[in-house]
């Protein structure tokens, strides 16, 4: 059945207070490290602006699909991501939520250790510790700090207790409230940081980079998965949260419309985030292959240099803290629905898989101190759980739904749920069945054949 009220409460009382709350809290979830952290060096290690071009083609072809296909999903399932995939005899179809329900917990888990980075360079910039280092010491005081075990633990532990600290408070009450309110100031330091990193001497070789394409790069088969992998990570498909957060909007009639502001909002941001790094990057000579750490390296060396540079690093780095904290509140909400639905209060709910989360985080949190030689092909822990996750779980499962939603659901009922006017719903139904399936595989496929 297909609710028609904006703000129906269903039976846990959980909802959003609207279609603006139901837009900021979406927002909220995409637009998290993935745009600044993940978006930056991916982008770096994959040739820049060839492997932007294929982002964007991908975003628009799979990634906006998915995401109007987890919302019918949604629709349909109240927070309680197993019951989206209960169709009438498609009961095997459950699993799928399962696996979602698990990524989501395993990216929960290094994700937390990665804003915990965030939220120490929040503070130490706040208490004054890093604006007196000269710029030539932040690479090593990265190092030093990353490989300290009770930082990076501490800070993980603090930052998850603070996202089990939001969703305990509630959908409306806790996680649209957080989003509403960071979101447009994290939109204002962003464009404020590109402007000025855009106006370094130098900077020209960082646009050029993001922006005018080496053509050569597209003839790697590993730019596209990383690509698809990237574009899920960020849009934060493939892995239920869209499909919970839906759940918690009525269905108006418009969730096409709320996919498009967020694919374009998480886009747009991705790419003035890049127009803040790399200008950097390259005015400051250093590697754009740099890897994970490389916004944490990057942007202190201009803070560093910048006239206010003192107040703009706080800022930013509390916002990044913030976007990444009600990025993390939408993984925790998985688990956490999941719970709630079966009876489990929500703050014992949210104490509980938070915990856990930590726990799980913590040899990635190491991975980078005294775990350091301890590699996964050639990569550290997090990086290693990272690729796993966003290169081949996200795009498993969202293979799944799209497989769903396109074969099993009826394709009347998928159409109206997605509120598509009837041609245009008929041509995202083909995409769905046959496009974004076929374009899935291909990505998966082609970098374990060649
Ligand atoms: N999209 C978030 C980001 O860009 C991360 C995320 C992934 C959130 C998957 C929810 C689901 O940081």
């Amino acid at each position: 059945m297909v609710r028609t009220d904006a703000t129906v409460i269903d039976s846990a009382g959980d909802a959003w207070t609207g279609r603006a709350g139901f837009i900021a809290a979406a927002i909220g979830s995409a637009v998290g490290l993935g745009n600044i952290w993940r978006f930056a060096y991916v982008a770096g290690e994959n040739g820049g602006a060839a492997f932007l071009l294929v982002y964007a083609v991908i975003v628009v072809l799979i990634g906006l699909p998915v995401l109007l296909s987890e919302f019918v999903l949604g629709t349909r399932s109240r927070g309680d991501i197993l019951a989206a995939f209960s169709a009438p005899g498609a009961g095997r179809w459950r699993w799928v939520g399962v696996v979602a329900t698990l990524v989501a917990f395993l990216i929960l888990s290094y994700y937390s250790v990665i804003a915990g980075w965030a939220c120490r360079y929040f503070w130490a910039y706040a208490s004054g510790t890093l604006a007196a280092l000269p710029q030539e010491a932040l690479p090593a005081e990265f190092e030093r700090f990353a490989s300290d075990p009770r930082q990076t633990v501490g800070w993980h532990a603090l930052f998850i207790a603070l996202a089990a600290f939001v969703v305990s408070a509630g959908v409306a009450g806790g996680i649209e409230r957080a989003s509403r309110l960071l979101m447009p100031l994290l939109g204002v330091i962003i464009i404020v940081l590109a402007a000025y990193a855009v106006s370094l001497p130098g900077a020209g070789g960082g646009l050029v980079f993001l922006f005018s394409p080496d053509w050569s790069a597209l003839r790697h088969p590993q730019l596209y998965l990383a690509a698809l992998g990237q574009a899920f990570f960020s849009l934060g498909v493939g892995i239920g949260v869209m499909v919970v957060y839906a759940s918690y909007a009525g269905n108006d009639g418009r969730h096409a419309s709320v996919a498009a502001a967020v694919a374009a909002g998480d886009t747009l941001f991705a790419v003035v985030a890049g127009m803040a790094v790399f200008p950097i990057v390259f005015a400051f000579g250093l590697d754009p292959a740099y890897g994970p750490a490389l916004a944490f390296v990057t942007l202190p060396q201009v803070f560093a240099v910048m006239p206010g540079g003192w107040w703009v690093a706080t800022a930013f780095f509390f916002l990044l803290s913030a976007a990444a904290l009600t990025s993390a509140v939408s993984l925790l909400e998985v688990p956490v629905a999941l719970l709630a639905r079966r009876g489990v209060s929500r703050p014992w709910a949210a104490l509980g898989v938070a915990a856990l989360a930590f726990v799980v985080g913590v040899p990635s949190a190491l991975g980078t101190g005294p775990w350091r030689e301890l590699t996964i092909a050639g990569l550290q822990i997090l990086d290693a759980i990272d690729f796993v996750s966003a290169n081949l779980l996200l795009p498993v499962v969202g293979l799944a739904v799209v497989i769903y939603v396109g074969w099993r659901l009826p394709a009347q009922q998928a159409i109206s749920a997605s509120g598509l006017p009837h041609a245009l719903g008929c041509a995202w139904l083909l995409v769905v069945r046959y496009v974004a399936p076929l374009a899935m595989a291909v990505f998966l496929l082609t970098p374990a054949l060649v």
